[in-house]
């Protein structure tokens, strides 16, 4: 007779497609306040939904990257246990709405995202900024590294592409902090989009440059989309570094308090997300990676991007569903 009380495989095989409808879901949700000046509201939406979705998939879950401490989000918040409690054990990451400015000023590229692998294999990343760098498949291991200046990261990509360093494009958060390096990239002559928001969809647009223009992307956001963006990377191939920065003793406390004993640590994408993992990411609003909410009369249609690391896969899913 089968030991019920077995660990469970994680059948990343079935999972994923049921991962897929949990972004799918927040997406729907967020559809209505795409461009309505209210940021609280689009993520709320997209938090509730998310979670009632992730409930009814046969898992064992913990929330490792979610909404904030248990204290100051209300769902979807770091420990919580989510699924039916039936299947196997698995880490959760996700960010319902990835882009919550974005969504509403109806501004490119906002996702919902989710990342799930097997129990204790996603950083517990506290939320301080991580300082990120990435670059898509087909680079020699480690040709660019976070200890390089911006303009050494150019110059190596380039000499690796066998291109000039004009024909590089950086993709950059457009913040105060990054002005120096924003100056620097440009002096070697490479191109910068600068974006307002959404790094996580940033490092994806490295993994599939042909499509959209993007080579590398370098700067510092939030740490637990630097986790999201590491399972995204994971699936479709690239290199990935980060380094935790913090600005006071709390954060270092938030660190430590996630089991983080080396502050000054670099991760490589595989010490980010250290077994195979799934990925699923929705468009809000249009994007180079997915397509945004369409709204027709009566239906809504999203894009969903699904990916597993242990095949390469990546999907590409187009869901329409009446509006009730
Ligand atoms: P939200 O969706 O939570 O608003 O996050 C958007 C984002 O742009 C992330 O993609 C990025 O990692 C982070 O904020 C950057 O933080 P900051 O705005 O403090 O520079």
């Amino acid at each position: 007779m089968r030991d019920m009380t077995a660990p469970k495989d994680f059948n990343d095989r079935m999972l994923s497609l049921g991962l897929a409808r949990v972004s799918e879901a927040a997406a729907h949700a967020s559809a209505l306040l795409i461009g309505r000046g209210d940021e609280k509201a689009a993520d709320q939406a997209a938090v509730n939904a998310m979670r009632d979705q992730l409930n009814m998939l046969d898992i064992k879950g913990v929330v490792v990257i979610g909404e904030g401490e248990r204290d100051e989000a209300p769902m979807l918040f770091i420990g919580e246990e989510v699924g039916t409690g039936q299947g196997p054990e698995v880490d959760i990451a996700l960010d319902p709405l990835e882009g919550t400015t974005l969504t509403a000023k109806d501004m490119p590229n906002a996702l919902t995202v989710i990342a799930m692998a097997p129990r204790g294999t996603l950083l517990h990343a506290p939320d301080v900024y991580m300082d990120k760098l990435a670059i898509g498949p087909g680079y020699p291991v480690d040709v660019v590294s976070l200890d390089m200046s911006p303009a050494e990261r150019v110059r190596a990509l380039a000499a690796a592409r066998g291109c000039k360093e004009s024909d590089i494009t950086v993709c950059i958060l457009e913040r105060p902090r990054h002005e120096d390096m924003i100056a620097e990239v440009r002096e070697t002559g490479a191109a910068i989009r600068l974006i307002t928001d959404g790094d996580v969809a940033g490092v994806i647009h490295c993994a599939e440059a042909e499509l959209t223009g993007i080579d590398m992307y370098m700067g510092s956001g939030g740490a637990p989309e630097g986790v999201l963006a590491a399972a995204a990377l994971k699936c479709m191939g690239g290199q990935m570094w980060g380094r935790l920065l913090f600005r006071n003793d709390d954060e270092k406390g938030r660190a430590r308090k996630a089991g983080i004993t080396d502050l000054d640590r670099i991760y490589a994408r595989d010490d980010l997300v250290t077994a195979d993992v799934i990925f699923a990411a929705t468009g809000v609003t249009n994007g180079s990676i997915v397509a945004g909410v369409k709204r027709e009369p009566g239906y809504l249609q999203t894009e969903t991007i699904l990916m597993r690391s242990k095949t390469g896969s990546v999907r590409r899913m187009i869901y329409r569903n009446p509006v009730k």
